[in-house]
């Protein structure tokens, strides 16, 4: 369902980075790729959801620079994503999406509204009022390691050599009924790779896209699927906050990525990746950003569809 605080989050989006008819309201660049999930035997005693208990599933991946401008270059800094769509054998499908923030910006999507309209550049200038974002970050502090991660992170080499983050924490529930409060992250088989801002300025605007490409004509990318399990006391509802790093990892599947798809997005087909859509034997936790992220999703769906 949108709500007027669905649509004034895409108003927040739009205003930082433009409307652009026909693109989503963020990580509007992106490269489609067809994968297939593959679960770990160790996910069958975790979570009874399908797709972690039966056959491979086929997938649908979608790479994207995190703004909402379509036509920026790869080498402007910029956190990435990872869309991953699974489709499951009764027909229904489920979404799994990380980006390569460590945490997110804010815990409710009112502060996130208010750390939007700090940072809004002046529509005359294009600035950005440093003393405003400043004043933000000194009332609330739990936004600065993520503005520190976004603006220190390093520009990637490949968009398959990058460690994504899905933040918010979800519940596993067991055949049995045992819950599991734990975060997923997806892994680079690969390892993680960089380059410098100097290489990049040599490469094109859409580097990441003809790297992928050529990395395919080799043979799949594959991503490890890890579950950071919950630990007594850890925030389960706040997505700024990190787990200590000594948390259980459990490797739940393998998403093997083959390459570059174009049977969807096209001929008006709508493709949308909700982190809420989840089946049986997952369970949302009441983090506040995830709950808002359905209704903004759609109400930028509606608009890009509109025109
Ligand atoms: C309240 C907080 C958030 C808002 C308002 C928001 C808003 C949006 C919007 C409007 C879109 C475009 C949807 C579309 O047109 O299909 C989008 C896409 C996306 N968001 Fe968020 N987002 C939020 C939080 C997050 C978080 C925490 C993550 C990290 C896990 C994330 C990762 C992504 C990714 C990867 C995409 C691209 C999906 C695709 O490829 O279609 N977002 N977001």
């Amino acid at each position: 369902m949108t709500t007027d605080l669905s649509e004034r989050l895409v108003d927040g989006l739009n205003s930082a980075y433009g409307v652009h008819p026909g693109h989503r309201a963020a990580h509007a660049k992106g490269v489609l790729c067809a994968a297939t999930f593959t679960a770990s035997p160790a996910a069958a005693a975790l979570s009874r959801a399908v797709h972690l208990n039966a056959e491979p599933v086929r997938a649908h991946v979608r790479f994207s620079n995190g703004g909402g401008d379509p036509t920026v270059p790869d080498a402007a800094r910029d956190a990435r994503g990872i869309a991953v769509k699974l489709y499951l054998p009764d027909g229904t499908t489920t979404d799994i999406i990380g980006i390569t923030l460590p945490v997110f910006f804010a815990r409710t999507p009112e502060d996130l509204l208010e750390f939007n309209e700090a940072r809004r550049p002046d529509p005359g200038t294009g600035t950005i009022d440093l003393a405003k974002v400043g004043a933000f970050l000194e009332r609330h502090p739990e936004t600065v390691p993520a503005v520190t991660a976004a603006m220190t992170m390093p520009l990637p080499a490949s968009y398959a050599q990058l460690t994504y983050h899905a933040l918010h924490t979800f519940k596993l529930i067991a055949a049995d009924g045992t819950v599991t409060p734990a975060r997923y992250h997806f892994v680079p088989a690969g390892g993680e790779a960089s380059i410098t801002d100097e290489q990049a300025a040599t490469l094109g605007t859409s580097y990441l896209r003809d790297e992928l490409e050529a990395r395919f004509r080799n043979g799949p990318a594959v991503f490890h699927l890890e579950l950071e399990v919950a630990g007594e006391g850890d925030p389960l509802d706040d997505p700024t906050a990190q787990w200590p790093p000594e948390r259980e990892r459990v490797r739940i599947g393998d998403l093997s990525i083959t390459g570059l798809a174009f049977d969807r997005e096209r001929d008006g087909d709508v493709l949308v990746f909700d982190p809420t859509r989840v089946p049986d034997g997952i369970e949302l936790s009441d983090d506040q950003i995830l709950h808002a992220r359905s209704g903004a999703y759609r109400a930028s769906v509606a608009r890009r569809v509109t025109g």
